[in-house]
Parts: structure tokens; sequence; C-alpha cells
């Protein structure tokens, strides 16, 4: 943690909660963390579910984010919402390039960067997601992944638009697997995407730029992640579901 940077800590509900059972979660997440003041608190529940959770959160200190989103403005993209859609219901941010969504729905830098400008120019707040799997790290790979998911997802984005961008670096290794990077292998990591953020930007936008990690981060861990100079923040998934569990994340000390 960087006293300059605010810290930002999102939940990630992926493919769960029926819009109800997220309408539970988020209001009895709120009387929990009412009281955080210095940090954003960030939820992103299934397309499903945004309009529940964006009344359960009217008013108070947490933002509201969509897993995802697609470039075009609308049309036949049967299947896809729009950034629009996305606005109209509330959403401030939206997770993007999520390593399950590469793995699974064959998402490439490519098309992330398409989602990031389109983001940006709809006015929603883009949370690019970015990580390299064991294989990757083993074949001393990590560099040249993170740069290149770093170097294309960014790709022709403006100096004013890159202020509101944030990162996530979730090592696909740890992501629901109960493994965390360690601290300082996370730091590590978070400090050459910083790197390379001021070696294609400045290191005024390098500095200001949050960067959450991502990974089986708990309510033990946190505290930890957070003492690390260039961790701002965590892109939680498990522990994000349980109201008791994140609100404890979120008021780590
Ligand atoms: P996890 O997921 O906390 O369950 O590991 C993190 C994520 O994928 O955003």
């Amino acid at each position: 943690m960087n006293p300059k940077r605010r810290p930002i800590l999102a939940g990630n509900w992926k493919m769960n909660m029926t819009a109800t059972q997220a309408r539970e979660l988020a209001s009895k997440l709120i009387p929990l963390v009412s009281a955080v003041k210095d940090r954003d608190i960030v939820l992103a529940p299934p397309f499903t579910a945004l309009s529940a959770v964006a009344d359960a959160i009217k008013g108070t200190n947490v933002s509201l984010a969509a897993q995802n989103l697609h470039w075009e403005d609308k049309g036949a993209f049967t299947g896809e919402i729009s950034a629009e859609m996305l606005l109209d219901l509330g959403c401030r941010y939206v997770i993007i390039g999520h390593s399950e969504r590469r793995q699974y729905f064959g998402e490439t830098d490519e098309s992330v960067n398409k989602k990031v400008k389109q983001a940006l120019k709809k006015g929603l707040l883009p949370i690019l997601c970015v990580g390299e799997t064991l294989a990757e790290r083993e074949a001393g790979m990590l560099k040249d992944i993170i740069g290149r998911q770093v170097t294309v997802g960014l790709k022709d984005i403006s100096v004013d638009d890159m202020k509101k961008v944030v990162i996530a670096y979730e090592p696909v290794w740890a992501i629901g697997t109960g493994k965390t990077a360690t601290p300082e292998q996370a730091n590590e990591v978070h400090a050459l995407i910083r790197q390379k953020v001021k070696a294609l930007y400045s290191t005024e936008i390098a500095e200001g730029l949050r960067i959450q990690y991502g990974g089986s981060v708990t309510p033990e861990n946190v505290s930890t992640l957070m003492a690390m100079p260039d961790i701002d923040g965590a892109l939680v998934g498990g522990a994000s579901l349980k109201p008791e569990s994140f609100a404890a994340l979120v008021n780590f000390k």
C-alpha cells in the first residue's frame, strides 16, 4: 500500500448468486462496511443480479461492477451486453479479461483491448486483469507474458483515460486453488507492471495506477498482501461470497 493510492477492494462473484441471493448478500454486507471511508468497495455480481444489487447499495459507499461487456455499442450480438446497458443499471466499473474468460471463452489481448477502449469511451472504469499460468511461470515467461498483456491490453489508451484504469494481477495458478502468491512474489509482479506502465506512459501515471492482487485472497492473508508497497487492493472471488468474510477483508488493518 502506498498512501498516495486509495485502496480498492472488489468482490468478483463470478457465476454465483441468483438475483434474490445477491440482494440478500449485498444487504448483509452494507452495514458491515458502511464506516469505511478511505477505501473503494466494489461488488461484481453476475449480469442477472446487477439490478438487485444496484437497488441494495443505493446511497451507500459500495459501487457496482460488471464482470464483462461487449466492445460494440449495440446490434446483432446475441447473448452479449453493452456498456450502455451496464451504465443504465448503475455500474461504475467493469472487470475485463479475467483469466477465466481468456481460458474458457477465447478472449485474447486484442479483444480485451477493444473492451477496455469501449469501457473508457462510454464512461465505465475498467479493471483489466492480467496474470500468468503456472506453466508460463515455470518456463521463465512471466515477464514476457505480463509485458504483452499490459502493452496490448492498454494499446491506444490515452494518458487521460489511463488515469481511470485499474489493473488486477491474478496469477492463474492462485485463483480458487487456495495457493496464494507470497506477498513478495505478488509485489514483484506488481512492480513489474508499474515499470511497464511507466515505460508506456510516465512516472506520474505509473505512480497513480492502482494494482489489485487476486488469487485466494482471504481475511487471513489480506493484511500482509496490502502491506506490500505496490499492492493497492484485492480482487476477491471465493471469500467475497460471504458477507462476514468480505467485510473482514475490506476492513483489513
Ligand atoms: P479467488 O478468485 O479469490 O476465488 O481465488 C479470484 C478471482 O478470480 O478474481
